[in-house]
């Protein structure tokens, strides 16, 4: 009989082949091959701040890897608002975790999107998004929404695989700084944090 250690590794193999069967079927939208390593996602969700009264909101959230990290932070379940692209991760997500607000759509049209929600102002965003294979109008258009949905000096969380941010200074009333290299994920992954400002 399988043991809690065989069962936790099976899980993981699960979530590993579901997101590269993701990335199959949509190379561009889904972006990486694997999941954000556990360590990544933790450093993403340390931005959260549990006790602003204020949701969460979460974009790509994907096999939920990020989506737990931010629970675990302590986040409720039901102030925290993940916005998915892709019919088959938001189905899964809502399977696994169905007390999370999961909207399976686009972020960069948040106001359809949202729906009734779209008013909500938000304590930060935890974006996962593959920004860079989006034009940058878009990639601009989607930050200055998004700042727009915080207070002023709350972040905007952005992963990305390459050594400069997905959208640069200098371009909008914006300021980005490089939050950590995490080397413990495959790429080794950057993280950035915008807050409203002028560069
Ligand atoms: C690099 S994966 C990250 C998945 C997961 N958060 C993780 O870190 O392992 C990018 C995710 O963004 C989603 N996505 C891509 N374009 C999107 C869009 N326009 N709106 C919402 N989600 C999108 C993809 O379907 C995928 O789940």
């Amino acid at each position: 009989m399988a043991g809690p250690f065989a069962k936790k590794l099976a899980e993981k193999f699960d979530e590993e082949i579901r997101f590269f069967k993701g990335w199959i079927d949509g190379p561009k939208a889904v972006g990486a091959i694997l999941p954000t390593s556990s360590v990544t996602a933790r450093r993403m969700a340390s931005v959260v701040n549990p006790h602003s009264g204020l949701p969460v909101l979460e974009l790509g959230p994907g096999t939920g890897v990020i989506t737990r990290a931010i629970l675990q932070r302590g986040v409720k379940p039901e102030s925290l608002y993940c916005v998915e692209y892709s019919e088959d991760f938001a189905r899964r997500l809502c399977a696994d975790l169905p007390d999370i607000n999961i909207i399976q759509g686009d972020a960069f049209d948040l106001d359809s999107t949202l729906g009734n929600h779209r008013d909500v102002v938000f304590d930060s965003v935890i974006c996962a998004v593959p920004l860079l294979n989006f034009p940058l109008e878009k990639r601009l258009a989607l930050l200055e929404d998004l700042l727009r949905r915080i207070p002023e000096g709350r972040p905007v969380m952005q992963i990305t695989y390459s050594p400069l941010p997905a959208i640069p200074a200098g371009r909008g009333k914006y300021v980005v700084e490089p939050y950590d290299f995490v080397i413990r994920n495959v790429p080794p992954a950057r993280l950035w944090v915008y807050k409203r400002g002028h560069s």
